[in-house]
């Protein structure tokens, strides 16, 4: 079963509530949110405070996908403000398995996620320490770009890795995601596609995510199609 995590990143904030409630009313799993600070990517965004009118406007569990250095400093604020989920890049940490026990301490699933050029032996001796996997399919920073090609064999390497050593562990794909890739990154393993523009970024988001969920509930139709 593939769920749907979208990106609030794209939405139109003056609207916030709505916009979500319209999404969670279509058949989204998550709401995704993304924390940037400036430093580890060349953007800023969203804080605690946010997250918790997003944890008041919704029911379903809130994806915080921490963009930021430092990451153990904020964990408490984001876990308190409402998160259910709370993803790091091992290169905004010294210690990624002590990063990692601090989510689950808060009461967080814990996610690693591994940009475009990061390989992923960075997630194999914490494999024991997550809960999911987010696979970026652009560099992190802004919606709305392109999704990178090379990211289907890195998707399908590490299913195998996560069949063989950690089958517990989901596999969550961020950046690009649409209608069009959605039945192929589905095909290659992914079990939760983040959404933005695909969503957000459309007339009418409720439509548009479910025109993404049929597309990737159907990945042999899109292969066919492809
Ligand atoms: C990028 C963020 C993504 C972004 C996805 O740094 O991590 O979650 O919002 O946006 P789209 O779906 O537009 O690529
Ligand atoms: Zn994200």
């Amino acid at each position: 079963m593939v769920e749907i995590a979208p990106s609030i990143l794209s939405a139109d904030f003056t609207r916030l509530g709505a916009e979500i409630e319209a999404v969670e009313r279509a058949g989204a799993s998550y709401i995704h949110v993304d924390v940037m600070d400036g430093h580890f990517v060349p953007n800023l965004t969203i804080g605690p405070f946010i997250v918790e009118w997003v944890a008041k406007a919704t029911h379903l569990p809130i994806d915080a996908h921490l963009m930021i250095e430092n990451p153990d400093e904020f964990i408490g604020a984001f876990a308190r403000a409402g998160a259910a989920m709370i993803s790091v890049h091992p290169e905004a940490t010294y210690h990624l398995q002590r990063t990692l026990n601090f989510i689950r301490q808060e009461g967080c699933k814990a996610g690693v996620v591994l940009n475009p050029a990061t390989p992923l032996a960075m997630i194999e001796e914490v494999l024991g320490d997550i809960d999911y996997v987010l696979l970026m399919s652009v560099n992190p920073g802004f919606g709305g770009q392109k999704f990178i090609p090379s990211s289907i064999g890195k998707l399908r390497r590490l299913r195998e890795l996560i069949r063989s050593a950690a089958p517990g562990v989901k596999i969550e794909i961020d950046g690009g995601i649409g209608p069009d890739n959605a039945g192929q990154v589905v095909a290659a393993g992914a079990e939760i596609l983040v959404a933005g523009s695909a969503i957000f970024g459309k007339p009418n988001p409720s439509e548009a995510l479910r025109d993404l969920l049929r597309a990737a509930s159907n990945p042999a139709l899109e292969r066919a199609s492809a």
